[in-house]
């Protein structure tokens, strides 16, 4: 119980003045007393962090061993009818069993009352918590080193002031803890803090990157969190990336775009999550533990939307490189620029929201690509390979809210093409192409939804982000 260090003098007198009175009024206490010192309880310790001095590329010698495997069973997982037993509940808003307790409904996993262990289950949990710990590691130093990096002054051009750096500063705290939660419940094989390379020179290209990294974050964690064996791990993992879902619409907002043009947020396979992150990471410690997760071959955007343009569908190969396919200034002439602009509708300085009245992307825009061929060294000291086992892409797959929407491949040149940019929605009222989404080229067009999504791996070629809105 807590320790009430002092009772002041005047709340003594009206708990004395109370306890007789039960019938009359209580005098009203409206300011409330500020002298209780609850002792804290123990406070667990972070995890120790230290402030990644060094980025840049990879220089060494790569010690090339590709991802973790042991005996695969098959090449892929056959599709099978739905199990039994899917359809036998009636779903009438009626009761159909006893109630274990008052007001408690029968069934449920995890609600007979055995105390939860918040520890891995399976291989699939391990590799999916330490996929997680990788993005937390790498979000941790991002923000951290953006705020190093660029000068207050370069963030108060970009519209940024002391109190949104204070909030990146924030987020970077909110990391600390979200990889002392996944080392704890891996362990001490828990992946380590890594070295990392990032595709920025500025501000806005920070935040773009910010953005586009925290939504792979976010996604990959809703791609498995419903399939962990431990629904213990699965709450804690749950209470940790409603955090990150937040960081990445504040960086949505800082970027001036509309914060959150979806009504639902997409979840992907972890090997897309880790296809996006690798590329970043240039070295981990000696004895790292190491990941099982495909990486596959960059998908380049070469029109990319550029949220920083008044028109950012007007653009041609203004990206960093390819995976997260995030903006470059560089080529963007001040006239050009939505940030200046005063205009409603085209400014698109940071703000809670913005409108764009020339929408970054739309239906039945031409989208041109390209693609690389698999069998390159990535990831920390380029010791994994990019591969697919997919035959030569011939449609994209936009993946986006509930939807995958497949576009065919026109013009495929050797390893570029182009496509349309679909009309789909997922109810009425909510095209579902918008926001931050991915875009994967497939050999088929093979129909998954949102629990079975990875079932499209084994066909998947390259992988990318497309900014739709
Ligand atoms: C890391 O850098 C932050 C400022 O960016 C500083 O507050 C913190 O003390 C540093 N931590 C270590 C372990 O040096
Ligand atoms: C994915 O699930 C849907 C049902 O939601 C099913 O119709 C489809 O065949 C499944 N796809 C694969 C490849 O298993
Ligand atoms: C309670 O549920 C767990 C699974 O969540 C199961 O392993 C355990 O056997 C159950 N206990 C009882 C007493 O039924
Ligand atoms: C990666 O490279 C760094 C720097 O060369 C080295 O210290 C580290 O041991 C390497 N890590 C692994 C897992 O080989
Ligand atoms: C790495 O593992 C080897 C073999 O287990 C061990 O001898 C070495 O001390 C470890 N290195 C580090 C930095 O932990
Ligand atoms: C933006 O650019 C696209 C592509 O060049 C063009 O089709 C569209 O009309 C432009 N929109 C505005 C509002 O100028
Ligand atoms: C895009 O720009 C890069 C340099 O910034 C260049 O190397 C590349 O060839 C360009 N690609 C296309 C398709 O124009
Ligand atoms: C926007 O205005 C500021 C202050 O007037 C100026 O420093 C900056 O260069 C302008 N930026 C652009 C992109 O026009
Ligand atoms: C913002 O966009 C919406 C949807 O296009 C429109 O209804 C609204 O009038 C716009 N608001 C302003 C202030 O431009
Ligand atoms: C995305 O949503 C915004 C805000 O509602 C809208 O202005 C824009 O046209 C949408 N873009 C697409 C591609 O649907
Ligand atoms: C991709 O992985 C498969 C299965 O491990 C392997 O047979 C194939 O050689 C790899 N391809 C490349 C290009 O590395
Ligand atoms: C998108 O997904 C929703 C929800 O599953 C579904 O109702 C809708 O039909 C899908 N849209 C298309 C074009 O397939």
């Amino acid at each position: 119980m807590a320790t009430l260090k002092k009772i002041s003098a005047a709340t003594a007198a009206l708990l004395w003045l109370a306890a007789p009175q039960h019938a009359v009024a209580v005098p009203v206490v409206s300011t409330p007393t500020t002298t209780f010192f609850p002792a804290a309880p123990t406070i667990p310790p972070d995890e120790p962090v230290t402030n990644v001095t060094s980025h840049g590329p990879y220089t060494g010698t790569p010690t090339t061993t590709g991802a973790l495997s042991t005996d695969v069973l098959a090449p892929s997982i056959p599709a099978l009818p739905p199990p039994p037993n899917a359809y036998d509940y009636p779903s009438d808003g009626q009761l159909h069993a006893p109630e274990p307790a008052p007001y408690t409904p029968a069934g449920g996993q995890g609600t007979n009352g055995s105390a939860p262990v918040y520890r891995v289950l399976s291989d699939f949990d391990y590799e999916s918590i330490a996929l997680g710990l990788y993005q937390e590691w790498i979000e941790l130093d991002l923000f951290h080193s953006g705020l190093a990096t660029f000068s207050d002054d370069d963030f108060e051009k970009a519209g940024l002031t002391a109190e949104d750096r204070f909030l990146i500063e924030f987020m970077a705290d909110q990391e600390v803890g979200h990889a002392t939660l996944l080392s704890n419940i891996l362990g001490p094989s828990a992946p380590n803090q890594c070295t990392y390379n990032y595709p920025v020179s500025n501000v806005r290209e920070f935040i773009d990157f910010c953005q586009k990294l925290t939504r792979f974050g976010e996604s990959g964690v809703y791609g498995f969190l419903n399939h962990l064996d431990s629904r213990p791990v699965g709450q804690l993992l749950l209470q940790s990336i409603s955090t990150e879902a937040r960081q990445q619409m504040i960086f949505r907002q800082f970027e001036g775009l509309f914060p959150m043009p979806v009504w639902f947020e997409v979840g992907i396979p972890q090997s897309w999550a880790w296809t996006l992150l690798a590329p970043y990471i240039s070295s981990c410690p000696e004895n790292q533990t190491r990941l099982i997760w495909q990486n596959y071959p960059a998908l380049h955007i070469l029109n990319q939307p550029n949220p920083v343009r008044i028109n950012g569908s007007d653009v041609w190969n203004e990206t960093t490189g390819g995976y997260t396919n995030t903006l470059s200034t560089k080529d963007v002439p001040a006239e050009q620029d939505c940030l200046n602009s005063t205009e409603v509708g085209v400014n698109c300085s940071p703000a809670i929201t913005n409108n764009r009245s020339a929408p970054l992307s739309y239906a039945g825009r031409q989208v041109f690509l390209e693609w690389d061929e698999p069998g390159q060294p990535i990831g920390p000291n380029n010791s994994y390979v990019t591969n697919t086992t997919a035959n030569p892409p011939v449609f994209a797959a936009w993946v986006s809210q509930l939807n995958v929407t497949y576009s065919p491949l026109q013009n495929i040149s050797g390893n570029s093409a182009w496509t349309i940019q679909p009309n789909t929605s997922t109810f009425a009222g909510d095209p579902a192409v918008n926001g931050t989404i991915f875009l994967v080229l497939t050999d088929e067009d093979l129909y998954v939804t949102p629990f079975n999504l990875t079932q499209l791996n084994p066909h998947v070629y390259a992988v990318g982000l497309y900014q739709a809105g």
